[in-house]
């Protein structure tokens, strides 16, 4: 979870403590996952944003849902704490090991039957899914090079006023810098890509590390 580094720190913290903490088992999780996996505990996101996606979820009455990238789990536990019981989210992950932690967690978290894992590159396993307009909502948060085609394959099966979040869209911060490399430019090219798109209305917040909302017209 590491800090967005365009909004002072001070404040950052102040808006976090002002937000409806996690509980138990999601702070059990985050410190499972910075146990098991070190560093790579900042692509968790962050605890503001987990309170974000369960009040979306339930703002928009979704009942199908749809993420990319979960890790070891925070944000599909969250996602399917907004959904109705009868309410069901497919989660897109290549990572055997960290799913299988986030396997433990549906469980514990008595999310699992809302939960379906689908293993392997989240771009094929999108391509497979009906083509109807049938997704609520979405939430993309995995390798960031392939965000146009998760959007595009989304898109195609989002309903009418759903709804897709959009996670790291600022970069810490570095989007506005030219000489920015690693995955700034792809997200500079994908941010342009939905400011343009008129199928949509979006709003790109700074909050967390910039997080995209996007609500098919
Ligand atoms: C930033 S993490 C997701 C964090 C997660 N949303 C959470 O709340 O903890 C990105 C995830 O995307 C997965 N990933 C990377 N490339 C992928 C691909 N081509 N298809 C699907 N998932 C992928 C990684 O295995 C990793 O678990």
């Amino acid at each position: 979870m590491k800090a967005a580094n365009f909004i002072d720190p001070a404040v950052a913290h102040y808006a976090a403590s002002h937000t409806s903490p996690p509980d138990d088992l999601l702070l059990g999780l985050a410190e499972e996952t910075l146990k098991l996996t070190g560093d790579r505990a900042i692509m968790q996101i962050a605890h503001e944003q987990g309170t974000l996606l369960t009040m979306l979820v339930q703002l928009t009455g979704a009942r199908r849902a749809v993420e990319v990238g979960t890790f070891t789990g925070y944000s599909s536990i969250c996602i399917a704490r907004g959904l109705p019981a009868d309410g069901r989210l497919i989660a897109c992950d290549v990572s055997e090991e960290w799913t299988s932690v986030a396997r433990r967690y549906w469980d514990k978290a008595g999310v699992s039957e809302k939960i379906e894992l689908r293993l392997g590159p989240g771009a094929d396993t999108l391509k497979a899914l009906p083509q109807e307009e049938w997704i609520d909502f979405a939430f993309i948060d995995a390798d960031k090079v392939g965000y146009p085609v998760y959007y595009e394959e989304i898109l195609v099966r989002l309903a009418p006023g759903g709804l897709i979040a959009v996670d790291n869209t600022l970069q810490h911060g570095e989007i506005t810098d030219p000489s920015a490399g690693g995955t700034v430019p792809a997200m500079r090219e994908f941010n342009d890509l939905v400011a343009a798109d008129s199928r949509v209305t979006s709003v790109l917040l700074p909050f967390a590390d910039g997080l995209t909302l996007v609500r098919k017209n």
